[in-house]
């Protein structure tokens, strides 16, 4: 078999991965625009941090592999697999062009006897324009196929979640399952494209949403002065019904636009529905930065820097995905409103590139990130921040400081509080 992905981006790389473990005898190309992450894929370096990623790829046959920026001539494939990105605009509505453009140019790759796989997130009915607009009836075969996994264990859960497949003539479902058998013993099939493509945007918005709830009682509780999570905890013990998680921020590639993704499928009935989610999400985050924007403003001119630990969009499991990360909104206001202050930033997953690309300054150790600062901000909730000897390491800060933590990762008694005020939301 010969086989095209195109787009080796979070959900291209980790697919590859999984594809040319599992498919030895195939000839599998990865195809993408960027030179600089071609360049690396040739020198085992990729664009996403998964545990085991090395490991995936050190099973390659090298014969068998490449990886291109564009083709030289009509070289044919029986599977292309389209993973590009799908964002939105200002106006918060899907921007297909990459998509549209990516199809148009793998076009001439395929034949008669190729699957076309669209596994992008887009809106529903997209799938059906793109056969609308780029193929005559019957040109190859097409399936939309959505990614569903979660970045930083996406290669273990191709092989193990179930894989939607949507199609609408036999021998493309043939085919998208012979396919997609090799990869998942679970494979759930829709007699339409519409389905599936919903069903992926629902699983985000329905994520976006539990969050949400979360968070909409932490904001209570901040008002009430009640401790969030521990009321949660309490409230889930034993009580399986329940299952609330903890509140925290909510950004990411996927939750901040999914659910925007599902309303804009049917905003041409004029069938606007509110967002619910995203605006208690973002809220959350809001009422987080503006107490820091208070307690900077109250001690005047005596701060000058403040660190950040863990900056990535989420902590579990660990990724190096800063995109749409909140971490981002709460650097943009501090500097927005107090242009002066440093931000200085420990990742133990982020390049020292990207900080400094966000106008920041890297920290070369978690512990830098309290000593001789008089405030730390928490935004991450990864293993290695939660295992931190709190009580130690907090002792390096000076008196009066203060630890901001969103996701309220320390016990309270853990805290010398004669020393330090550890705050958040809903605690
Ligand atoms: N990130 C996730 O974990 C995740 C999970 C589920 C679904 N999705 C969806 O999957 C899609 C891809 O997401 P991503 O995070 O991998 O995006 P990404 O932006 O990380 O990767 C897309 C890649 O496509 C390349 N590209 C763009 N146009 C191209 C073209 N014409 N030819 C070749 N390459 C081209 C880009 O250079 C980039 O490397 C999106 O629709 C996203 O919503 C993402």
């Amino acid at each position: 078999m010969k086989i095209l992905i195109v787009g080796l981006g979070y959900v291209g790389t980790t697919l590859f991965a999984a594809i040319q473990s599992k498919f030895k005898n195939s000839y599998i190309v990865g195809l993408d625009k960027s030179n600089i992450l071609i360049n690396n894929f040739k020198k085992y370096s990729y664009p996403t941090y998964e545990i085991n990623l090395k490991k995936y790829f050190r099973l390659k046959n090298s014969n068998k592999l490449n990886f291109i920026t564009k083709f030289k001539d009509k070289e044919k494939f029986d599977y292309v697999i389209i993973c590009v990105g799908t964002p939105l605009n200002q106006n918060k509505e899907i921007n297909n062009s990459i998509l549209f453009k990516s199809i148009k140019q793998v076009k001439k790759n395929l034949h008669k006897n190729s699957l076309l796989i669209i596994r992008s997130s887009v809106k529903v009915g997209t799938m059906e324009l793109i056969k609308k607009k780029f193929f005559k009836k019957n040109f190859c075969s097409f399936a939309y196929c959505p990614e569903r996994t979660i970045e930083g264990n996406a290669v273990k859960e191709i092989m193990k979640l179930p894989q939607l497949i949507g199609t609408e003539d036999k021998i493309s479902k043939l085919k998208a399952n012979l396919f997609f058998s090799k990869l998942t013993k679970k494979i759930i099939n829709f007699n339409s494209y519409k389905e599936p493509e919903f069903v992926k945007l629902m699983d985000n918005y329905h994520r976006d949403t539990k969050f949400a709830f979360a968070n909409e009682i932490s904001i209570i509780c901040d008002k009430l002065g009640i401790n969030a999570k521990n009321l949660i905890q309490k409230a889930n013990y034993e009580f399986k019904r329940n299952n609330i998680p903890f509140p925290g921020p909510v950004g990411g590639p996927c939750l901040s636009k999914d659910p925007y993704i599902l309303m804009n499928s049917i905003k041409k009935n004029n069938l606007k529905t509110k967002i619910y989610s995203r605006d208690t999400n973002e809220n959350f985050v809001n009422l987080f930065i503006n107490k820091i924007l208070r307690e900077i403003q109250l001690k005047k001119n005596n701060i000058s820097k403040i660190s950040i630990l863990g900056i990535t969009f989420k902590g579990k499991p660990d990724t190096n995905d800063i995109r749409n990360s909140t971490a981002i909104t709460i650097i943009n206001k501090i500097k927005k409103k107090f242009p002066k202050i440093k931000i200085y930033i420990y990742d133990k997953f982020v390049d020292n590139n990207e900080i400094k690309k966000l106008n920041c300054l890297p920290l070369k150790k978690v512990e830098d990130c309290f000593t001789r600062f008089d405030l730390c901000i928490i935004h991450g909730n990864n293993n290695y921040i939660k295992n931190l000897n709190i009580n130690k390491i907090s002792n390096k800060m000076k008196k009066n400081s203060i630890i901001y933590d969103i996701w309220n990762n320390f016990n309270l008694k853990n805290i010398n509080i004669e020393k330090i005020l550890y705050k958040g939301v809903g605690f």
